[in-house]
């Protein structure tokens, strides 16, 4: 079976002015569908950047990617998006849910932005997800009205109302307390354990002993 994830000499330079800022030096790596792999290394070292191509957020200077098969790495704008709506559901540190959309309206938000989908199914999937998540008594309310555990499962719910065929998520716990921090993992673990495919950045050595394999960034190159 091929990868779901394969990505050969990704290279990423960043133009700051008149400097060229390497990101990415040569990345090559492979996940498969069902694993729950850490990306895991020193600030600045060039993780967010590495997840933000693989989840076709961005494209690399140089090098090939292939997603679920399909040779993206020529691919931009619209056609990048399309991939990206449909592949690839995404987990911020900061949660990034829109503020004056509720719950339910945040998590069927990927639904919209995809089209076709009726209003109806919407809702009904984005309640289905909420429900699974245990957070069904707060559907109507606002992000400002919730901790920041339950606003981080509101994204994880939309990270998957796309039935994407992987979870990205960049510093998931990076702005909870430990105790919410616990509770988002242990989701994060749960998904993996029902067959979902997670890809998740940290820089904290304990979150990542929870994936099954780690993936170490040092400036730009995967290190042993
Ligand atoms: N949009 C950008 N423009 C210019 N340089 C950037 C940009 N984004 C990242 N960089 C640079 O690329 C390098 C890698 O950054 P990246 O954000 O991928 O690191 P990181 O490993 O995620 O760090 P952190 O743990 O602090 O989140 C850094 O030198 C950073 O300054
Ligand atoms: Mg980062």
């Amino acid at each position: 079976m091929a990868a779901l994830i394969a990505a050969r000499g990704l290279t990423k330079t960043y133009r700051l002015g008149q400097v060229d800022v390497p990101a990415l030096r040569g990345v090559d790596t492979t996940v498969d569908a069902g694993e729950f792999v850490a990306i895991v290394g020193p600030s600045g070292s060039g993780k967010s950047t590495l997840m933000h191509i693989l989840g076709c957020l961005d494209t690399a200077t140089a090098g090939s990617y292939h997603l679920d098969g399909e040779d993206v790495s020529r691919f931009a704008g619209k056609r990048l998006a399309q991939v990206r709506n449909r592949k690839v559901g995404f987990v911020f540190q900061t949660f990034n849910l829109m503020p004056r959309l509720n719950v339910e309206e945040n998590v069927a938000l990927p639904l919209k932005y995809r089209g076709g989908v009726p209003r109806s199914e919407r809702r009904e999937r984005a309640r289905a997800l909420l429900e699974r998540l245990g957070l069904s008594h707060r559907i109507g309310h606002r992000p400002d009205e919730l901790s920041g555990g339950e606003r981080q499962r509101v994204a994880i719910a939309r990270a998957l109302v796309g039935s994407p065929a992987i979870l990205m998520a960049d510093e998931p716990t990076g702005n909870l307390d430990s105790h919410a921090g616990a509770e988002v993992l242990a989701t994060i673990e749960e998904l993996h354990r029902d067959g979902h495919t997670i890809v998740m950045v940290t820089h904290d050595a304990d979150v990542a002993a929870r994936a099954q394999r780690t993936i170490h960034i040092a400036d730009g190159r995967v290190v042993a």
